[in-house]
């Protein structure tokens, strides 16, 4: 691979016609895990995604929920941006179909299919399904739609047409040249079969609808949600701009390498928009990979049934790792999978708390323990054992293995490998017994505790590196442990075995996985049940009763309550008097100069759930055009103020450096998603 190669991967954007539950969390989870491997590795990664928020189904859900379409878009959207920031989900944008970028990068790809001949003026008279906003060919009224199954409705109107039927030879050929389009096997096998049964044109625009993207030029039709939602892959990278810089990042980073998605969206990625794209003269993505549903204890999810799980809900009783760990590693990725609370703390509990955080935590007390937190130095000969040689042959092995099985999108195998290795030093650890070599006396036994615990600690290392794209919290924290700094800036393609730095000392060693309870299923069930039955169905409901797993036991062993609060006065606040002030992760949209005064700027900063104004007293530090799309700290939860006439919603944070007490602004050296909180 060349240094900085580019990879450019989507999540589908999600309709916003109702809450984020854990189906949509998984596509986003997926491809967080593949983007982390992947800037690891050193590729220069771009992971998209976003809300789809035009369309008939959106217009219905924001009158029936009594709201504008934009006011009701604009609420589903931030509850996706705040849950992704909670995720820690690591997307470089996030597209919204509303914003003017996306406006622009469509009209003009509409205008280049029309420009190219491929769009024509006719009537159509027949079914749509709204629910899937799909016109249904060759069906009687009220016939069933065939992806979903509820009725289609019957709709005549004029409206612009585009002229897939030209492209079924091209398409065919596409994917018979380039197996590796999409995947898995199954799923290109029914598109071929699909095509070959024949391309009729395809509607592109309404006219019944008013909530969409204008054609140009004949505004009394807005174009078809699902051309608007596809478009989102190439807008959101520059496409229509006449920005120089825009027009770079849509040449360096288009074609996409990957667009993830459900495997009932193939179509329209395997189809329609490689059509639309060779119409344009555009080139293909290189691949669409499609997974299967998530089912709830082996029943489709679904509003009727109840039986919705949201990933709040386990995020905030068993934390984000235990949820990403679950999905990767119980679902045969590419085919349906079933959650259930049950299975997910069983899974926590052995390979989580057991498996890894065993490992973790026995091997690095132990080195505390014995060699005054030092990586011990491994004698090279003396009370070697083979299966010292053993352990590090299967690191080796496992290396290679789970970057092969990963990068095939097979991550619960891979997941596997990574474990047989923390099962295989497990083993090793209770055969060597290091706790009775410590007890004895002489240079033999110390070289022999300094090999044992020298493999078992760089066997964690190795696993930590491996499984982090899937589990970077946790392994962040080993990585720390072990006293090797951040993780994400680990160089992954020079992962080899002895790495760990001899002498080095290790971090606080702390427990990673505290072990899950019987309670902790029953209180996954109870949020549900809450969330559930709340009509508005808040997804930031309050985290339940005790310590999540997830959570550092420290930081709820250090809020002193009642009498112990009341005497923390000598000029210290408490951790519950911090945590009063919301900070978050914004982002600079806007910035102008406030009229009449040299030392204000007007900011609006986007903090994920919506864009605040804010008047900062920064203007002698810092020109407004260069703090666009910076992101900065925020106290999100200031009482508003009036400065100049302007309200200001909230503070930038900013040391005050030397005698004038000029601002720098405070930031971050690794990127941090839009909302995320600071604690
Ligand atoms: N807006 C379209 C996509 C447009 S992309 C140009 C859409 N949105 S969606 O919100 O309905 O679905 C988005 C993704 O979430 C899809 O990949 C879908 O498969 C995934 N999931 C939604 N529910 C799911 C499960 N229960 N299980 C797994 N994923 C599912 O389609």
């Amino acid at each position: 691979m060349d240094q900085g190669q580019k990879f450019y991967i989507t999540t589908p954007i999600y309709y916003v016609n109702a809450r984020p539950h854990i189906g949509h969390a998984y596509t986003t989870i997926v491809c967080d895990a593949i983007a982390r491997r992947k800037r690891m590795l050193g590729y220069d990664t771009f992971f998209l995604t976003g809300t789809d928020e035009h369309g008939q189904k959106v217009e219905r859900s924001a009158i029936d929920a009594g709201k504008t379409p934009q006011q009701f878009a604009d609420e589903v959207s931030a509850l996706y941006r705040s849950l992704f920031g909670r995720m820690n989900i690591s997307y470089d944008d996030f597209i919204r179909t509303t914003e003017p970028r996306h406006q622009r990068g469509m009209q003009e790809l509409f205008s280049r299919l029309h420009g190219q001949g491929f769009i024509y003026k006719g009537t159509y008279t027949g079914q749509y399904c709204v629910s899937d906003e799909l016109y249904v060919d060759a069906a009687c009224p009220g016939s069933p739609c065939p992806v979903c199954g509820r009725p289609t409705e019957t709709v005549s109107e004029e409206n612009y047409y585009f002229k897939l039927s030209a492209f079924a030879e091209k398409l065919l050929s596409h994917y018979q040249q380039h197996p590796e389009f999409i995947r898995p096997e199954t799923r290109r096998n029914e598109v071929i079969a699909f095509v070959k049964s024949g391309l009729r044109d395809l509607s592109i625009s309404r006219s019944t609808l008013k909530w969409g993207i204008p054609v140009p030029g004949d505004p009394k039709h807005v174009i078809y949600v699902w051309l608007d939602a596809l478009c989102n892959y190439c807008s959101a990278i520059g496409f229509g701009s006449k920005d120089e810089a825009d027009e770079k990042k849509f040449e360096h980073y288009w074609p996409a390498d990957v667009h993830m998605i459900g495997k009932e969206i193939i179509r329209f990625h395997c189809v329609y928009w490689p059509a639309f794209l060779l119409a344009a003269g555009l080139p293909l993505p290189k691949s669409v990979i499609a997974h299967g549903w998530l089912l709830f204890e082996e029943s489709k999810m679904s509003k009727t049934r109840g039986n919705i799980v949201r990933a709040e809900t386990v995020i905030d009783v068993m934390g984000n790792d235990a949820l990403r760990y679950f999905l990767l590693r119980e679902i045969v990725f590419g085919q349906d999978g079933s959650f259930s609370f049950d299975a997910l703390v069983q899974r926590y509990n052995s390979d989580l708390a057991n498996d890894l955080g065993n490992l973790a935590s026995r091997t690095l007390t132990m080195i505390s323990r014995y060699f005054n937190s030092s990586v011990p130095y491994p004698s090279p000969t003396v009370a070697r054992k083979p299966s010292d040689d053993a352990i590090k042959e299967q690191a080796l092995a496992v290396i290679a293995e789970f970057g092969q099985l990963f990068d095939e999108y097979q991550f619960s195998r891979a997941l596997e490998s990574a474990w047989s290795l923390i099962g295989a030093v497990n083993k090793y650890l209770v055969e060597e017994e290091p706790w009775i070599v410590a007890e004895k006396d002489g240079e033999e036994s110390r070289a022999r505790l300094a090999t044992i615990l020298y493999t078992a600690a760089e066997a964690l290392r190795v696993v930590a590196a491996l499984a982090y794209p899937v589990i970077p919290e946790s392994t962040g924290r080993i990585w720390n442990q072990l006293g090797l700094g951040e993780i994400s800036r680990f160089d992954l393609k020079e992962l080899k075995w002895a790495q760990l730095p001899l002498g080095g000392k290790l971090g606080k060693v702390e427990p990673v996985f505290p072990r899950a309870d019987k309670t902790a299923i029953e209180r996954m069930h109870q949020m549900e049940h809450e969330r559930n039955s709340t009509p508005s169905g808040s997804s930031t409901a309050a985290p339940a009763e005790g310590a999540r797993p997830e959570q550092p036991a420290t930081q709820a062993a250090h809020a002193p309550t009642g009498a112990a609060a009341a005497a923390a006065t000598d000029g210290k606040i408490t951790i519950d008097d911090f945590l009063k002030v919301e900070l978050r992760v914004g982002q600079v949209k806007t910035a102008e100069r406030v009229k009449g005064t040299d030392k204000l700027l007007r900011l609006e900063v986007d903090i994920g759930t919506e864009v605040r104004q804010v008047v900062a007293g920064i203007a002698l530090a810092y020109a407004p055009e260069t703090l666009i799309g910076r992101k900065v700290v925020i106290v999100a939860n200031l009482q508003p103020r009036k400065l100049r006439g302007l309200e200001s919603n909230g503070m930038i944070v900013a040391a005050s450096v030397g005698d004038q007490g000029s601002p720098v602004l405070a930031g971050f050296l690794e990127d941090v998603p839009i909302g995320a909180k600071l604690k």
